[in-house]
């Protein structure tokens, strides 16, 4: 099966349109003791066979976990896709609640990258991103640690994750921004002009990735399953990354409700998903955007994958547009 495809211009290659985001087989959203790796592979093969040519993990995904389920759907994969991994950023679970650190040191960058190479079972990572900004490591340290990296030919381009305009163009003078990856939906458009996950200001990613030669990487672009329709605060067990998340409690979520409300008019009109809805707006805000869905079930890729058969009608863009802003922060 083939997708429509969508250029990144550093790798001097084509992907399909919608990536696959790996993170929710190893975190987040599920218990460590219930990680299926044997699951993971196949679901990552099954997106690959359905046309999926661009996956997206990082280290921190249950601590290594998920680059090892990558590693594995890659090495019975043919052709491969592009890989995307991330360092800098670090999980752990205290308490039954997820906390992050950060370690932006270029030390730990490059040992880092050495691991994510043997999890992954390759030579050379596509695209490797810093995942955050360590406010304790000036950013020229941290993506020199990069340049060198990619000087050495262990990376083919890099990106960042959650920065604004004004961190996106110190690091452009050192090494070119191939990606930025930040979150974005339609209850998340901070990335157009809102603020970062750390609170500054961000600027228009989606203009300065597209004046930049670079792709913008929607992450969460499914609002985390809240704009499906389909997942609300009362499915989540204990210890899901989203009960910690204000979008998705209480009053917020009720209003928030209105959201998925309209994406559904919009999808009952198509005779689609509300997932497929919220994907194709994402893919309409540009041809330079490559949004990065994650599921564990065959059925949610399938309806997701719809998406890239969607053509939304300057009115069905004009409704969305008009959708009301969500209520709660980001995280
Ligand atoms: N850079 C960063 O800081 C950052 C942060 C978060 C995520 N990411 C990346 O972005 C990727 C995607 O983000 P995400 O996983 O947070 O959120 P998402 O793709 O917006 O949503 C994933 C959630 O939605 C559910 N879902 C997916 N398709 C569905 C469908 N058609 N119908 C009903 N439910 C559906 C999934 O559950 P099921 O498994 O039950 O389908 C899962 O709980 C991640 O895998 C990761 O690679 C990056």
């Amino acid at each position: 099966m083939s997708l429509p495809t969508r250029r990144i211009p550093a790798l001097d290659t084509d992907v399909s349109a919608l990536g696959y985001g790996c993170m929710g087989i190893s975190w987040a959203y599920v218990a460590p003791e219930d990680r299926d790796a044997e699951a993971g592979v196949a679901i990552i093969a099954e997106a690959l066979a359905s046309g999926v040519t661009f996956l997206d993990t990082a280290d921190c995904y249950g601590a290594g976990h998920n680059e090892q389920v990558v590693g594995r759907a890659l090495a019975a994969a043919d052709p491969k896709p592009v890989v995307a991994t991330k360092a800098g950023l670090i999980g752990n679970i205290v308490d039954g609640e997820v906390v992050m650190s950060r370690n932006g040191r270029p030390e730990h960058i490059k040992a880092a990258c050495d691991a994510s190479l043997q999890r992954l079972g390759v030579e050379v990572i596509d695209l490797y991103y810093l995942h955050r900004v360590d406010p304790a490591v000036p950013l020229e340290e941290s993506w020199g640690a990069y340049a060198e990296l990619a000087a050495a030919g262990k990376i083919r381009a890099a990106g960042l994750s959650e920065v604004s305009v004004a961190q996106a163009g110190i690091a452009h003078a050192i090494l070119p921004v191939a990606a930025i990856q930040s979150e974005f939906s339609l209850w998340a458009r901070d990335a157009a002009g809102g603020t970062t996950a750390d609170g500054e200001e961000a600027g228009d990613l989606l203009a300065w990735t597209a004046d930049h030669g670079a792709i913008f990487v929607p992450f969460s672009p499914l609002g985390r399953g809240f704009l499906t329709g389909n997942v609300t605060a009362a499915d989540l067990r204990a210890g899901d990354f989203r009960t910690q998340l204000g979008k998705w409690s209480g009053d917020a979520a009720d209003a928030n409700q209105r959201i998925v409300d309209g994406v559904r008019r919009v999808a009952d009109r198509h005779g689609v998903t509300p997932a497929a809805i919220a994907l194709a707006w994402v893919l309409a805000q540009g041809d330079h955007i490559i949004p990065i869905p994650g599921t564990t079930k065959s059925a949610n890729l399938q309806a997701n994958l719809a998406a890239a058969g969607v053509t939304l009608s300057a009115d069905d863009l004009a409704e969305l547009d008009g959708l009301p802003p969500a209520v709660g922060g980001r995280y």
